[in-house]
């Protein structure tokens, strides 16, 4: 790797499932005389890790990273299509660095990802100023595409492709702890839940080579990272066959997302193996029992359930009902007992009556979720709810539907949390907390963060902290030693 790439960053991972600007502070070290480029990204995890590649791609061209815009030759966001806010937030940071061009003629300016695809070339018809418009499997031509916008052209490619995964290419990661990471182990979706705008975006679905995940998993533990997260839109789908037969549907699985996990696992048992997203249709009993086997396999799922009612499911095509669901959450709390489980629910969605609504609750209730990222429904272009069904809950129904679901998983989490006040958990400790100097922050297994002070703890380590107190968001507590046996 070249000293280009020698730089810090700061990236706030946890809060950005949906629509927060990546915060970077990157610092670069030591370049040589290049251009600049500015990312920003936006969405999903998987947009972040996208980030990583890109910058990759770009760094193989000679180009260095700045977090001032001011500076940057080439600026670039990476955008998410999945509720209308998001591509508002996204227009209206473009017209924001557009005005900036204006004083800095030789800028280019990218639009990558989800918004990209979406809007294709018509983004350079709406909006003048943008110069390149690169899909989620274009990355690789991202070289032309820049060499055609010096030239004064407008650079697009918005293929989709049946095979990109980018598994040939290290990512630069975009994190300033040194201690998470990302891997994206596939791409792309074939479920087609009615609401959801990313299997017209991101393509079909196609699983990496476990070979090269592994090797990133190694090497990332080698430079010291101590958790990796498995990425994708439905791991439970990963699926890897005979080298040149991925796209057969009858030929041999050789290795499915529980194999790989295990694989993951087996790297080391000082590395944490998370994963995100599953599917409630998809998720094995085997993929729970690896859980329950490795030790630093996580003890959380993200299982969205998005409804609690069967019939709003049906029309979701989410392809399980409310008894599937509650049976796959007995299963885990059955099979790995004390494992966070976390949502995605959506208020509002066509045709939801006030009964559907107060099944979703229920389900909030049965369940007892640590955690959830909540929405009401936002009607998508293109989607089979656009062609099928009419957006006819209220906007005022929604919010308010919003603000009981939000209410009622507010409680469940601050209950979750007070439960845990007198319980000592294993911490991963990532970086020096916000507020405090003095104090550090990790997370446990169950992916809550914990709080502590300092002492002489560092970074990196795993640390035994015993919860003193709680609040909705977080656990405080205090060391009670180093954990020297995190040993399977
Ligand atoms: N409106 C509201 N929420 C949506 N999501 C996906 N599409 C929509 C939409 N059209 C939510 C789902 C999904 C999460 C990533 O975003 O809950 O799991
Ligand atoms: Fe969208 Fe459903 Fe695929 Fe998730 S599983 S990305 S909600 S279509």
């Amino acid at each position: 790797m070249s000293d280009l790439l020698t730089y810090t960053v700061n990236k706030q991972h946890d809060e950005t499932r949906q629509g927060k600007a990546l915060d970077l502070d990157l610092q670069p070290v030591g370049f040589a005389n290049s251009r600049k480029f500015y990312i920003e990204s936006y969405g999903c995890q998987m947009n972040f890790s996208d980030s990583e590649i890109v910058a990759s791609i770009l760094a193989g061209e000679g180009f260095s990273i700045t977090t001032n815009l001011f500076d940057a030759d080439l600026v670039l966001l990476n955008t998410c299509s999945i509720r209308e806010k998001a591509e508002q937030t996204v227009r209206s940071r473009l017209r924001t660095i557009n005005a900036l061009k204006l004083q800095k003629p030789g800028m280019l300016i990218g639009v990558l990802g989800c918004m990209a695809e979406r809007l294709k070339s018509k983004f350079l018809e709406e909006e003048k100023l943008v110069d390149i418009v690169v899909g989620p499997d274009a990355y690789r031509s991202l070289p032309q595409l820049l060499e055609e916008a010096d030239g004064g052209q407008k650079g697009v490619n918005v293929l989709l492709s049946r095979e990109e995964t980018y598994a040939d290419i290290s990512p630069v990661r975009l994190d300033k702890t040194g201690i998470t990471a990302f891997i994206s182990i596939m791409r792309g979706c074939d479920n087609m839940c009615s609401f959801c705008v990313v299997p017209f975006t991101r393509g079909r679905e196609r699983s990496r080579d476990p070979g090269s995940i592994l090797a990133e998993a190694k090497d990332l533990f080698n430079k010291g990272y101590r958790e990796v997260t498995l990425l994708g839109q439905n791991v439970d789908s990963y699926k890897w066959k005979r080298e040149d037969n991925q796209q057969n549907k009858d030929a041999e699985v050789l290795m499915n997302f529980a194999q790989l996990l295990e694989c993951v696992a087996k790297v080391d048992p000082l590395l944490r193996v998370r994963f995100s997203t599953s599917h409630p249709k998809d998720i094995t009993d085997d993929v729970l029992h690896t859980m329950a086997k490795y030790e630093n396999i996580c003890n959380n799922i993200h299982l969205p359930v998005q409804s609690g009612n069967s019939a709003c499911l049906d029309r979701m095509n989410r392809t399980y009902d409310r008894e599937w669901y509650i049976n796959r959450v007995d299963a885990i709390k059955r099979i790995i007992p004390g494992c966070g489980i976390s949502s995605d629910i959506i208020a509002g969605f066509c045709g939801e009556t006030e009964e559907e609504h107060q099944d979703t609750l229920s389900m909030m209730e049965y369940v007892q979720y640590d955690f959830s990222y909540m929405f009401y429904y936002s009607e998508r272009p293109g989607t089979l709810a656009a062609r099928k069904y009419e957006d006819d809950v209220s906007l005022d129904i929604k919010k308010r539907r919003l603000i009981e679901i939000v209410d009622a998983q507010y409680q469940l989490s601050l209950k979750s949390n007070l439960n845990d006040i007198g319980k000592t958990f294993t911490v991963l400790v990532e970086k020096t907390s916000k507020k405090s100097e003095d104090e550090l922050c990790g997370r446990n297994s169950q992916n809550k963060v914990i709080i502590f002070p300092k002492e002489n703890y560092k970074v990196g380590q795993y640390v035994n902290v015993i919860v003193e107190s709680a609040n909705k968001a977080m656990l405080k507590g205090k060391a009670v030693g180093l954990v020297n046996d995190y040993i399977i």
